[in-house]
């Protein structure tokens, strides 16, 4: 949809909590901008007021929350966000890099919780508006490493547990191998700097920056 509608590009990065996205994710903003691209960093759940809001109850909450309530106020949130932040910076030209998106619902939603992953690509469709990202990098750490980065203070679904990461891990994976034009697998075990560049040769090559 992107192509058709601007110039503009959007990249996500996804991957298990602790994987490193969010530095990687602010890297990107930077190259963007050194190139001279105007580009936002958005995240999730979160990046609008609304869904700022939504964000604190499905990290938060004190009862015990539905799988599907879970899922539908992350795309609650995705659909807040993609009308009043996303499109109209795609549809004017510029560069959106989203510290997650669309397929972390598919991963611990449908990986973790195990709901419907049609259902939930089907809602989300909707929800987005059917925006999908140009590039997704998925960083990839087993979820022993994943856990020793971790801080002791972990909110509701970081709490979850190693087996619930591992089924998030394994619905990326699955992710990668159906869509592995779009969403590119990087060894989240190298140094930062590694990844740095090896995120920023992809992005070159794709789009001839
Ligand atoms: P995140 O912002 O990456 O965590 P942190 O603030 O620690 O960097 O994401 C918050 C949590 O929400 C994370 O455990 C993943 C989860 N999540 C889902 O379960 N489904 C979703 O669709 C999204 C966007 C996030």
């Amino acid at each position: 949809m992107t192509e058709s509608i601007s110039s503009g590009k959007f990249i996500t990065v996804e991957g298990i909590d602790g994987c490193g996205k969010t530095t990687q994710a602010e890297y990107i903003i930077d190259g963007l901008v050194e190139a001279g691209l105007s580009a936002k960093l958005v995240r999730e759940p979160g990046g609008d007021p609304i869904s700022e809001s939504i964000r604190k109850l499905l990290l938060h909450a004190e009862e015990s929350m539905s799988d599907r309530a879970e899922a539908l106020l992350m795309i609650a949130s995705r659909a807040q966000l993609t009308d009043k932040v996303i499109l109209p910076q795609i549809i004017d030209g510029k560069w959106v890099v989203a510290d997650r998106y669309a397929d972390s619902t598919v991963a611990y939603q449908g990986g973790g919780r195990g709901l419907s992953v049609k259902s939930l690509s089907d809602i989300n469709h909707f929800g987005t508006y059917t925006l999908k990202p140009d590039l997704t990098f998925f960083i990839d750490i087993p979820v022993e490493v994943a856990n020793m980065r971790m801080s002791v203070a972990r909110d509701r679904i970081e709490s979850e547990g190693d087996d619930f990461q591992q089924r998030v891990r394994d619905q990326y994976l699955m992710l990668s191998k159906s869509e592995p034009d779009r969403v590119i697998v990087i060894n989240g075990e190298q140094t930062i700097e590694e990844i740095k560049i090896e995120i920023w040769n992809h992005i070159n090559s794709k789009f001839n920056l």
